[in-house]
């Protein structure tokens, strides 16, 4: 294995990669998919299955994937040609990372835009004062604007484009630092909120109590699918960031930080969410606004509410930023790497080509002003297309690929190697092995296989 030519911007702390990673992987999953499409499924047996799949499928996959750039010091598609050679059909993985990417920032980008206008609402001290139905009808206002999501979508995209064209080091962990701690000690002050309301015992039964009522196959896969989203696996974020790690870090046990954060904080925007849903009889299942109309209710009735409300959307916009900032870097260092581009190059054309891919999704509620079929596909709209495409599909397929990669194709000393060093999870190998061999692959196999029909 040759050292890579340009040197790379190694993290500046030793704290550096799990900011960065954790940053990457807490973001509007956790606090906006995660309850809507928890909400969809019924609640219960989704969580729980949702669950497994972080502990016996993402992780395994989390740790293959950070060492696969680990051992490279590449981003996606070189890391495959130089652990596996030049021609590698393995490389096909990191061309499937680099288009996932684009696709996935092009909707994610629309639902930061709205965080955004939701922390300049409450600046504003709009959300104040308001029933609970003048808030639902403020995000159907929201959702059918064609200035308002254009504005926000293309303004986040920027944004995002101006922390990756500055470099991985420049300003990434420090915008980490600040966002989780205080995204998790907001989410305990909204809990305790919650656990006054009346609607809380019987959101805590929804979210885990063992009812299957409402399950589908659609349902299973979406967990997978959701899995590998909130813990950004499968497109080659934590590669590319793995890239850049240093040999002697610890990556199991870095990733087992990371899935139990990640997880913490979808479950406890869970529980803040779906008391308010339960207490005020908004739906669970209202779909992908249910942040949006359930929490600022909570902070209209709370003392200094609008001032919490505009840090709670604040902070919502930086945990957007950190993650949006790992898919973005997919793109960029791959042209880096592979073309030879420069950063700021790189990062020009790949933000861009995503601002015109957003547009579509962007426009995708506003139905009112270019009829229905505008920027819907076969019956669905752009945004929910890409959405579970990308997603629910071709997450999980590169996640597994990469599973593949590192069980049958590395060397097996350089497997051992990467895993072992310096990790006071040395001992748990051959449980991981087996978890990537087979564990992984099957679960797949079956979740496909339901999704489809097959079972
Ligand atoms: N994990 C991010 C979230 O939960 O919001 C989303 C994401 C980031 C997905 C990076 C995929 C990715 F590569």
């Amino acid at each position: 294995m040759s050292e890579p030519s340009p040197p790379r911007g190694l993290w500046a702390s030793r704290t550096g990669f799990v900011l960065a990673a954790a940053g990457s992987a807490v973001g509007l999953g956790n606090v906006w998919r995660f309850p809507y499409i928890t909400g969809e499924n019924g609640g219960g047996l989704f969580v729980l299955i949702y669950l497994a799949c972080i502990l016996l499928i993402g992780l395994p996959v989390m740790i293959a994937e950070i060492m696969i750039g680990r051992a490279a010091q590449r981003s996606t598609v070189s890391a495959f040609k130089n652990l596996a050679g030049p021609r590698t059909p393995w490389r096909a993985l990191g061309g499937l990372g680099v288009v996932v990417a684009f696709l996935i920032l092009s909707f994610y980008s629309v639902v930061a835009g709205w965080t955004i206008h939701y922390t300049l609402l409450s600046l504003r001290g709009l959300l104040g004062g308001r029933t609970p139905e003048e808030i639902q009808a403020l995000f159907g206002g929201l959702y059918t604007s064609v200035p308002l999501n254009l504005v926000w979508t293309l303004a986040f995209l920027a944004l995002t484009m101006a922390v990756v064209g500055r470099g991985v080091r420049n300003g990434l962990e420090r915008w980490s630092r600040i966002m989780m701690p205080g995204l998790l000690v907001l989410l305990l002050v909204l809990l305790a909120r919650a656990t006054t309301m009346d609607g809380f015992g019987p959101a805590f039964g929804f979210v885990f109590g063992l009812h299957a009522d409402s399950l589908t196959g659609g349902g299973v896969i979406e967990a997978m699918g959701h899995s590998f989203f909130t813990l950004s696996l499968g497109m080659g974020g934590l590669l590319t960031y793995g890239s850049y790690l240093r040999r002697d870090a610890d990556v199991p046990l870095m990733s087992v930080g990371i899935a139990g954060l990640d997880t913490l904080i979808a479950l406890l925007a869970c529980l803040v969410i779906f008391p308010i849903t339960f207490s005020y009889g908004i739906e669970p299942a209202e779909g992908a606004g249910l942040i949006f109309t359930s929490v600022p209710i909570a902070f209209a009735q709370m003392p200094a509410g609008g001032v919490l409300a505009t840090i709670f959307f604040a902070l919502m916009v930086v945990a957007a930023l950190t993650s949006s900032i790992s898919m973005l870097e997919v793109a960029t260092a791959y042209f880096i790497d592979e073309k030879g581009w420069s950063r700021s190059r790189a990062t020009w054309i790949s933000g861009l080509t995503i601002s015109a891919l957003a547009i579509p999704s962007a426009l995708s509620g506003a139905t009112d002003l270019f009829g229905p079929r505008f920027a819907s596909l076969a019956g669905r709209s752009w945004f929910e297309l890409v959405a579970d495409l990308a997603s629910n599909w071709s997450l999980p397929i590169g996640g597994m690929g990469m599973a593949l990669f590192v069980a049958w194709r590395l060397p097996a000393a350089l497997r051992r190697e990467q895993f072992a060093s310096g990790s006071r999870f040395a001992r748990g190998y051959a449980g991981w092995l087996i978890a990537l061999r087979y564990v992984v692959p099957l679960a797949m196999l079956a979740v496909f296989g339901r999704a489809v029909g097959v079972f």
